[in-house]
């Protein structure tokens, strides 16, 4: 692919009126949000989300998440119901992704969806997405700003480093606060997960007055949501990673989490916000550091914590070569 000059924009008002008028043009955009930077591109041009999948390297089955500015924007395009509506209400903006039935005429590029009927969307919590979305007033599809398979960024300088030469601009918004990406939620007669993210789940529990089905509970179901971003090898940093290490071997760098001596740690007071913000800046810096082994220490599985095990899971697993890991 020719290299593309990267330009930066700056998050202010003529910064992100730049930025809207380089997606209008059909470039690729990466930007802030609460979970982790974006890459967008205007969801309804084929041709500009093509090249997104392009810069991404990634297998163009994994569908995109659409970022709006508000509720009504998400209702022009996809079909609320009770439940949708009441988790929209409770946690937009935030950190979570509903998918829903697609509405005939929205407009959405079929690229976008992978060929699917619903779409994924979600109201970011970030004043400088929000301000981009408004300048745009437009849909936006974004997956994380990294090559496929990759650390996904959490500051400007990891997409600078990660998608510069690939992308035709990033809005340098500081860093993510939340660090983990959206949680993904179904919201059909069966409420069910298909990504642990920002929001906890016991929050989105709470919030239903019930409990959410993951795929596995639903092998049987033939209405049974299919997830098809959630391959096995992702969040890959280049060392080989092992999880819920207490005694790292002389070899290992410690990845440490809660009272232990280690190089990096994600909270030394075991704070599993703090953790899940630091996560990914943590793997990034495992690269920089050229560690080849990583060991990482037990982390509970509650709250985000879920969704941080989630992702060093990931990080873990087996790299089959040319397998496509998802973005
Ligand atoms: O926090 C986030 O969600 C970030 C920021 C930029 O908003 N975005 C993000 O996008 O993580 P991405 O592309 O890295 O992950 C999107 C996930 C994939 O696992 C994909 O398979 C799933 O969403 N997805 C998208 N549309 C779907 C659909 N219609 N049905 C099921 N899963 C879907
Ligand atoms: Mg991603």
């Amino acid at each position: 692919m020719t290299p593309v000059t990267t330009r930066t924009f700056a998050a202010d008002p003529a910064g992100l009126e730049a930025a809207a008028e380089a997606l209008r043009a059909g470039g690729l955009v990466a930007f802030p949000t609460e979970t982790v930077y974006g890459l967008g591109v205007d969801a309804r041009n084929s041709d500009a989300v093509a090249r997104l999948y392009q810069a991404k390297g990634r297998p163009s089955f994994n569908p995109l998440i659409v970022h709006v500015a508000s509720f009504e924007a998400a209702e022009a395009l996809v079909e609320f119901d009770a439940t949708s509506r009441d988790l929209a209400q409770a946690f937009w903006p935030g950190a979570l992704t509903l998918v829903l039935p697609l509405k005939e005429g929205a407009g959405i590029s079929p690229l976008v969806t992978a060929g699917l009927t619903t779409l994924a969307v979600r109201m970011p919590d970030h004043a400088v997405a929000q301000g981009l979305l408004a300048a745009f007033d437009g849909p936006v599809a974004a997956p994380s700003a990294n090559p496929s398979g990759q650390v996904s960024p959490t500051t400007f300088a990891h997409v600078k480093t990660q998608m510069t030469g690939r992308i035709d601009g990033i809005v340098d918004g500081g860093a993510c606060g939340v660090g983990l990406e959206s949680t993904i939620v179904v919201a059909q007669a069966v409420p069910t997960l298909l990504r642990a993210g920002g929001v906890p789940a016991e929050a989105i529990e709470a919030a239903l007055g019930g409990t959410l089905a993951t795929p596995s509970d639903r092998v049987d179901d033939a209405a049974a949501p299919t997830s098809p971003g959630q391959l096995s090898s992702h969040y890959a940093p280049k060392g080989q990673v092992r999880l819920n290490v207490d005694h790292p071997a002389p070899d290992e760098t410690l990845l440490g989490f809660g009272p232990v001596e280690a190089p990096l740690n994600l909270s030394p007071s075991g704070d599993l916000v703090e953790a899940a913000a630091a996560l990914f800046d943590a793997l990034h810096r495992l690269n920089e550091m050229g560690a080849e082994r990583i060991a990482v220490s037990p982390i509970p599985a509650h709250g985000l914590g879920r969704a941080i095990n989630d992702r060093l899971q990931r990080a873990a697993a087996p790299r089959a070569e040319g397998s496509g890991a998802p973005a």
